[in-house]
C-alpha cells in the first residue's frame, strides 16, 4: 500500500488543469468530489457528460472561504450567515438565491445555486492554488455509490477524469447536510454529515425537512446503489431472519451493521463490523462496493438510530434499496 501524499506541485498542477477547463477528483471530508471550474461552461458540460448527469441537476460551488459567498449568492439571509459561521469549513451545503453570472450549467438552470467550504486539507488547497470556484458532484457514474477512495474514483471514471488527488479514505464518508436558505424560512433539502440536532443548536430551534415540503432536484428516491439488492431493516431478530431467507433461497448474502449479531446463518458475509454509526457511515460505500466485488445477490443492513450521523445512513441504505428493488 502507498501512502496518500499530495504535495503542493500537485496542488498547483490540479489548479492548472482545472484552469484549462479539466477535470479533476479531490477528497472532501465527506467523499470525492469531480471537479470543474464553476465559471467555464465548456468543463461544465464535460463534467455532466462524464458524470452521465441529466443537464437539470444543479452541483455544488466548493469556494475556499465564506468570504467568496457573496460572488456566487445575493439575498443571503442572516439564518444562512448563521449556518455558515457555525459550519464552514465543513459538510453543509447552502442553497442561496445565485448571483448574476452564475452559470445555468451549475445551477440545472434554477434561481438558486448551493455552496460549500470544504474542511479537508487537500481540497482547500486546491480550491486556494485554483482561486476560484469550483463545480463538483461527487465523482461517481450517476445514481451509483459515491467514492470515499482515489482507487473508487479511479475505477468509476478510468480515464475521463484528467487527475486525481489521492487523499486517502474520506474523514465522514456521507455526503453534506444540504440547507435550502433561498426560499424562505430554511428547509433541509438533503439529510446528511452534519446532524439536523446541530443545525438546530445554531438556529435555536428544528428546522423543517424536504419530506414536508416537497421534493428537492437530485435527491431521487432511488440512488447510492450498488448492484447487490439491499434490503433494511431496524430489528436484529427481523435481520437474523432475513439473512436465513435470503439464504435458504440460495443467494449470496452480505450483512451490513453495527455490532452484526453472531447467530447469523454460516454461509453469510459478514461485510466489517462497525463498532458505531460513526464507523458504519466512514465505510458505508466502501462496504456496498466490496458486496458487489464479491458477488453479493442481496445486502441485508441494520438501519441505525436515528440521532448523529444515523439519519443519513439511514437515508442513504433507504434509496440504494429503492434502487436496487427497481433494477
Ligand atoms: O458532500 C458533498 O456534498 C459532495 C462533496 C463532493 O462536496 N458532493 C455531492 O454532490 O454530494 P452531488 O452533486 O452528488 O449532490 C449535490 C446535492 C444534490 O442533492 C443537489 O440536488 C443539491 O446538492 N443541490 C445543489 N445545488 C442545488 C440547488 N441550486 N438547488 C437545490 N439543490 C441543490
Ligand atoms: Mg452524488
Amino acid at each position: 500500500m502507498t501512502l496518500a501524499v499530495v504535495t503542493d506541485a500537485d496542488l498547483a498542477h490540479g489548479a492548472d488543469v482545472l484552469r484549462r477547463g479539466g477535470l479533476v477528483a479531490f477528497p472532501t471530508e465527506t467523499v470525492y468530489g469531480l471537479g470543474a471550474d464553476a465559471t467555464n461552461p465548456v468543463a461544465l458540460r464535460r463534467l455532466f457528460t462524464v458524470k452521465g448527469r441529466p443537464p437539470d441537476h444543479p452541483v455544488i460551488v466548493h469556494l475556499a472561504d465564506a468570504a467568496e459567498l457573496d460572488a456566487w449568492a445575493i439575498d443571503v439571509a442572516p439564518v444562512a450567515r448563521a449556518l455558515a459561521a457555525a459550519c464552514w469549513p465543513g459538510p453543509l451545503t447552502l442553497v442561496l438565491r445565485r448571483a448574476p453570472g452564475v452559470p445555468d450549467e451549475v445551477t440545472g438552470g434554477r434561481d438558486t445555486v448551493g455552496v460549500r467550504v470544504p474542511a479537508h486539507p487537500v481540497a482547500r488547497g486546491l480550491l486556494d492554488a485554483f482561486g476560484g470556484g469550483v463545480a463538483a458532484p461527487s465523482a461517481n457514474r450517476f445514481g451509483r455509490v459515491s467514492p470515499t477512495t482515489a482507487d473508487h474514483v479511479r475505477r468509476d471514471l478510468g480515464d475521463d477524469v484528467d487527475v486525481v488527488l489521492d487523499g486517502g479514505a474520506c474523514e465522514v464518508g456521507i455526503e453534506s447536510t444540504v440547507v435550502d436558505c433561498g426560499h424562505g424560512e430554511p428547509v433541509i433539502r438533503r439529510v446528511g454529515a452534519v446532524p439536523a440536532a446541530r443545525l438546530a443548536e445554531v438556529l435555536g430551534g428544528p428546522l423543517a425537512t424536504s419530506d414536508e415540503v416537497g421534493g428537492a432536484p437530485g435527491t431521487l428516491e432511488a440512488h447510492y446503489a450498488p448492484r447487490a439488492r439491499v434490503v433494511v431493516t431496524p430489528d436484529v431478530t427481523v435481520l437474523v431472519d432475513q439473512v436465513a431467507a435470503e439464504t435458504a433461497r440460495g443467494r449470496r448474502v452480505g450483512v451490513l451493521a453495527v455490532d452484526p449479531p453472531s447467530r447469523l446463518a454460516p454461509s453469510a458475509v459478514v461485510l466489517g463490523a462497525p463498532a458505531d454509526v460513526d464507523e458504519l457511515a466512514h465505510t458505508l460505500y466502501a462496504r456496498l462496493r466490496e458486496a458487489d466485488a464479491r458477488g453479493m445477490d442481496v445486502v441485508v443492513a441494520l438501519c441505525p438510530p436515528d440521532d448523529g450521523l444515523g439519519a443519513a445512513v439511514a437515508d442513504r441504505l433507504r434509496r440504494a434499496g429503492n434502487r436496487s428493488a427497481d433494477a
